[in-house]
């Protein structure tokens, strides 16, 4: 199950994502906003960022205006690694190394094609695994 939030900045882009997972097959759920009247974003970072560390949901996408806002609340939550990824090989690295669940995206920044190109990326890599990726985000908690 993927998690999926927007402010108003990014509101018709996650009317494009959510379209285009439901092509997929792929089952989301929506934590909010509901239209393009503005509102502040932490609180629908931060309901993503619970809903993947309390195990309802494996992933999630932000988006807001930048990515940035929504990033950095999100990555407030112990667990969290959100990345603002506006193309496709930083989301596919990011997966691979940062094993990042969740992806944040600009809706001022980039344009729809590019963006459901960034989803599809996003969602369709794996964590490498490998030990000096597990080292390093093991290193990431402890602050
Ligand atoms: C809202 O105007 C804007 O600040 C927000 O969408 C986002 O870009 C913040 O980082």
């Amino acid at each position: 199950m993927i998690a999926i939030a927007c402010d108003h900045g990014g509101y018709q882009l996650k009317l494009e994502v959510m379209k285009h997972l439901d092509a997929r097959g792929i089952e989301y759920k929506d934590f909010g906003c509901d239209s393009e009247e503005s509102v502040d974003y932490p609180e629908f970072a931060h309901k993503v960022g619970n809903a993947i560390v309390s195990g309802e949901c494996e992933l999630g996408i932000l988006i807001c205006g930048t990515g940035i806002g929504m990033s950095i609340a999100a990555n407030k939550i112990n667990g969290i690694r959100a990345s603002v990824c506006n193309d496709c090989y930083t989301a596919e690295l990011t997966r691979e190394h940062n094993d990042a669940n969740i992806l944040a995206m600009g809706a001022r920044v980039i344009g729809v094609g590019v963006a459901l190109k960034v989803v599809d990326t996003f969602l369709d890599t794996p964590f490498s695994n490998d030990e000096r990726h597990l080292r390093r985000i093991a290193q990431i908690e402890r602050v």
